[in-house]
C-alpha cells in the first residue's frame, strides 16, 4: 500500500447517520420533509425568522442525543496515527453542521457549511457557543441589541466557509476521501476532480454509488460505521 502524506477528508450527512441524524436526500430526508428554500436561505429568514429558528432549535435540540459513532472515532484515531508518523498534512472537511467529529476527538476540522451549535449576530457578527434556542426577541450578548440572532450555518445562497484553505489542501493531498455524501451540493461536490487533477488517490466511502461515484478510483459500500474503520485499518 503507498504511504500517503497529505490527506483530505470530506465528509457528509452519511458518516452521522448511524447515530440517528437524518440526512437530507434519500427518502424520508429532511428536505423531503422540509422545503430549504423556505428554511435555510437568508430569504427566509429575512421574510420569517421566526420559522427559521424555529426549525434550527429543533435542529439543534435532536443534536443533544446524538452521540459520535465508530465512523467519527475511526477518523479521530486515524488524524492522531498519521501526525504521529510525523506525516504532513491532515485535513477533515465536514459539511455536516453537527458537533460529532468534535466529540470523537477529531482536532483538524474545518465546518465548511457552519456549525449548528453556534449563533451569529447579524448586527454585529459575535459568534458564540450556543444551546439555547434561539429568538428574534433574544438579544445579542454582545451588541446587547435584539433582532440579529441567527444560526451560524451557512445557507443556500450563501459562501461555505474555508475555502480558500480548502482549495490549498486539495492543491497539495495525495489522498482524497470522500464520506457519506452524496455529490450533489458544490463547491464540496466537486473537490474529487481538483485532487484528481493534483494527481491524488481519491476513494469513496458511502452507502451506494451517487452521482460523483465515477469520479472515484476506490470505492467501499456500506454503512460508515463498517466501511469507515475498515478502511482505515487498511490504510497503509
Ligand atoms: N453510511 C454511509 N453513507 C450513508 C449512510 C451510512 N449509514 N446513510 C446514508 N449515506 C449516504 C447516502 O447514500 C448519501 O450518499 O450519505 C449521503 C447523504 O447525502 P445527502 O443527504 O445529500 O447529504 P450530503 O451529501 O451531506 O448533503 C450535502 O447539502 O443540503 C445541503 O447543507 C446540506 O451539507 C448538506 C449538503
Amino acid at each position: 500500500m503507498a504511504r500517503y502524506e497529505n490527506i483530505v477528508i470530506l465528509t457528509g450527512a452519511g458518516v452521522s447517520a448511524e447515530s440517528g441524524l437524518g440526512t437530507f436526500r434519500e427518502e424520508g430526508g429532511l428536505w423531503a420533509k422540509f422545503d430549504p428554500m423556505k428554511l435555510a436561505t437568508p430569504e427566509a429568514f429575512a421574510a420569517d425568522p421566526e420559522t427559521v429558528l424555529g426549525f434550527y432549535n429543533a435542529r439543534r435540540a435532536n443534536l443533544s442525543d446524538a452521540k459520535a459513532n465508530a465512523a467519527h472515532f475511526a477518523l479521530s484515531a486515524l488524524e492522531q496515527d498519521w501526525m504521529m508518523d510525523g506525516r504532513s498534512d491532515f485535513l477533515l472537511v465536514t459539511q455536516n453542521i453537527d458537533d460529532l467529529h468534535e466529540q470523537a476527538g477529531s482536532a483538524s476540522l474545518l465546518h465548511m457549511h457552519g456549525e449548528l451549535l453556534k449563533t451569529r449576530c447579524s448586527q454585529c457578527d459575535h459568534l458564540f457557543f450556543d444551546r439555547e434556542d434561539m429568538a428574534i426577541e433574544r438579544p445579542c450578548p454582545a451588541c446587547t441589541k435584539a433582532g440579529g440572532l441567527r444560526p451560524h450555518v451557512v445557507w443556500f445562497g450563501e459562501m461555505p466557509l474555508g475555502l480558500d484553505q480548502i482549495y490549498q489542501r486539495l492543491d497539495r493531498c495525495d489522498l482524497f476521501v470522500a464520506i457519506g455524501t452524496s455529490g450533489t451540493v458544490y463547491p464540496a461536490a466537486g473537490f474529487v476532480s481538483e485532487a484528481r487533477r493534483n494527481g491524488a488517490h481519491t476513494v469513496e466511502l458511502t452507502l451506494e454509488p451517487g452521482e460523483i461515484s465515477g469520479l472515484f478510483e476506490e470505492h467501499h459500500y456500506g454503512p460508515a460505521t463498517e466501511t469507515v474503520p475498515y478502511w482505515v485499518r487498511g490504510l497503509g
